[in-house]
Parts: C-alpha cells; structure tokens; sequence
C-alpha cells in the first residue's frame, strides 16, 4: 500500500514536534530554547519563553506553527485511518455521530481510499498505524535512551510482532519467481533469528506446512509470548523456540533456510554471520533483511533513525554483498519485493 507511506512517515515527527510545543510552558526557558535547537540542527531556530522567534535563514516561527499543524493534521488522519479499519474489523458500527465524522475525514483525504481493501490488507495497515505512533510517542518519551529493543508492554510486543506476518508472506512473493528457493522453502529446516512474539515463524509454517522453524531470541518477554502464540496455534511440534545469542550458535548445516532480520546491531551481524554459514546447509538460502531505501530524504532519514533506534542497521546492498562474498556466499541479489524492507538473497557454497 505505497499511497500510505507519506503519511505514517511524516506523522512521526508531527507527534515529536507537538508534543513538544505543548510541553513548552512547564520547561525552564533555558531548556526550551535547548530542544526546539536540537530538534532543528542546521535550521537555526530559537524560541523564547514567549514564542517571539530569533530568525535563522530558514524559517520563522509562523512558519513553523504552520508547519507543525500540517504534520499534526496527518497523524490525526492516521488516527482516524485506524479507526474506521478498526470498527470493521470488530463490525461494530461505532457511535454515530463519531463514525460520520471520522468517515468525512477519509472522504477529504481521498474518496476511494478504502475501496476493495481486503480483511488482511486492512490488518497490515492497522499495524502499520499503531507501529509508527508508536515509534514516535517512544521517540518524544525517551528521546536519551540508547539503541536497542527494550519493549516490555505485550501488547506493544505483540502488535509490532505481528506485522512481521507480511515478511514471511514477502518470502512467498519472492520465491515465486526463483524455483531453487521455492522448493526448499517448502520442505525445510528454517532458523527465524530474532523471532521475537514468532508471528513471522508462526505465518511461515502455516505458509509452507512442511517446514520445520527454529526460533531464536534473546529477549525473555518477547519469547514468553512467543510460545503463548505458538501454543494458541497449535505449532508447538513445528515451532521450537531457543533463547539464544545469534552470536554464539554452534548449529552446524543444520538449516536449509535462514532469516537474519534488519533490526540487529552491525557489530551482531559481524560476528554472526561466520556462525550462521555454519548452520546452513551446503546450498542453503541466507534471507538478509534491509529496510528498503527510499528516493525521499526526509523519509530516508527517518527511516534511519527508527532503524538505529530500535537496534538495527541501515544497511547498503553493496557492503552487505561483500561481507556475504567474504563469508562464503555466492548468487546474491537484492530481491525489492516490499514496499518498507528489501532482502538480501544469498546461497551457501
Ligand atoms: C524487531 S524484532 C523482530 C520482531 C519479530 N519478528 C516479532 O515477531 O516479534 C528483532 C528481534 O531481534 C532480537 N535480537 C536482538 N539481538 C539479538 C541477538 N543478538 N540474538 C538473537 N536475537 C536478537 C530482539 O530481541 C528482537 O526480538
């Protein structure tokens, strides 16, 4: 659904901006002149305690305002996006009066938006949604926390785990086009690295029954739910779960299949990547996950920065081939196959 990207996108840095504004007046003067210049390095804006504005070359501070209601104008849309996705989900027909409202935002947005949206269409955008809001409620709530995956919250957990469904359903598009990985992936041995609440091994094995998974994670609460969701699909003989580093697996050609997902640190993926050669069999596909590049510089950057902070890398195809080359890979392509992240495709020799 590439017409939404624009959107969820811009709507991050509206919610970063707003909230901002609207703390001001419980921020000692000195600090809100700190952040509103951290939030605009290279743009030379600084607000006094009384909104008057010192003028940098860029732009003054109408201009923000204007700005600032622009952006928070898309993530309220996002919000009544959610919304009326949500009501039909549940086919509950909300309040009246609320739901005739909310459905004149879309139609001002776009008529037909929702024209032929089908029922798991509809559940991907929904995930989408809450995915970008909440990455940037997280951003303006602990703007100082260091890189990583630190959620705790199983719902927050579960809602980000289950969007990992269209990556596995991305393999299936991918493989359509490439017999070799089509007839492995039917009948095989598939590590999920970082599999988290396991939705993405959980799609996976309902995709292609014949495929046995390994899981592997080393976050506690995300496995607990994983093996609740494993459990509450009866997937437990065809899902195994290990917590484990990826950086200290000793698997050897144990697997035909390999996922490595975008958001691990570099430094992890450096040391892993002789390990996770081992564990593939002689023949066997490496699916290496890049968040796709966008032509965009706002989204691009941005795009980064949910990478970086939430634990991963951006990585470029180019320093990826190489790094596969040298640790004994071959035919590798970049598969674009999805409108957020791309894959690295790649087999062991
Ligand atoms: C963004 S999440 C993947 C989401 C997942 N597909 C789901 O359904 O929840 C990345 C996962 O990698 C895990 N991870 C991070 N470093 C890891 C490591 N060194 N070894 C194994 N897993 C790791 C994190 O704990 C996190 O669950």
């Amino acid at each position: 659904m590439p017409r939404f990207r624009g959107l969820i996108h811009g709507s991050a840095i509206g919610f970063q901006l707003i909230l901002l504004l609207q703390g001001f007046g419980s921020f000692p003067r000195e600090s809100r002149r700190i952040m509103l210049t951290l939030n605009f390095v290279g743009e030379i804006i600084v607000l006094n305690t009384d909104g008057d504005h010192k003028r940098g070359p860029s732009m003054s501070y109408p201009e923000l305002l204007a700005k600032t209601r622009e952006l928070v104008a898309a993530a309220q849309t996002m919000g009544v996006l959610g919304a009326e996705l949500r009501l039909r989900q549940m086919g509950h027909d909300g309040h009246p009066l609320v739901r005739s409202a909310l459905q004149a935002v879309l139609r001002n947005l776009e008529p037909s938006l929702l024209d032929g949206l089908e029922p798991g269409q509809a559940a991907a955008i929904i995930g989408q949604l809450i995915y970008g809001l909440q990455d940037a409620l997280n951003l303006i709530r602990e703007p100082e926390r260091a890189p990583g995956w630190p959620y705790t919250d199983p719902d927050v957990l579960q809602e980000r785990g289950r969007g990992s469904r269209a990556v596995a359903r991305n393999f299936a598009n991918l493989a359509r086009q490439r017999s070799a990985l089509a007839a492995l992936l039917r009948d095989c041995r598939f590590l999920d690295i970082g599999t988290g609440v396991g939705w993405l091994a959980i799609e996976a094995a309902k995709i292609w029954p014949g495929m046995r998974i390994v899981g592997l994670d080393i976050w506690e609460p995300s496995l607990r739910l994983a093996a609740t969701n494993v459990a509450a699909e009866g997937l437990q003989d065809r899902i195994i779960l290990r917590q484990e580093n990826v950086t200290e697996i000793n698997d050897e050609a144990a697997f035909d299949v390999i996922w490595l997902p975008p958001c691990l640190p570099r430094e992890v993926v450096d040391r892993a990547l002789p390990r996770i050669a081992r564990a593939l069999a002689p023949g066997g596909f490496l699916l290496f996950g890049i968040f796709a590049s966008r032509p965009n510089p706002l989204s691009q950057s941005l795009s980064e920065l949910l990478t970086i902070r939430n634990g991963g890398y951006p990585w470029q195809f180019e320093e990826v081939k190489e790094k596969l080359r040298i640790a004994g890979f071959s035919n590798i392509e970049h598969a674009v196959g999805h409108p957020s992240h791309s894959v690295i495709i790649a087999q062991h020799e």
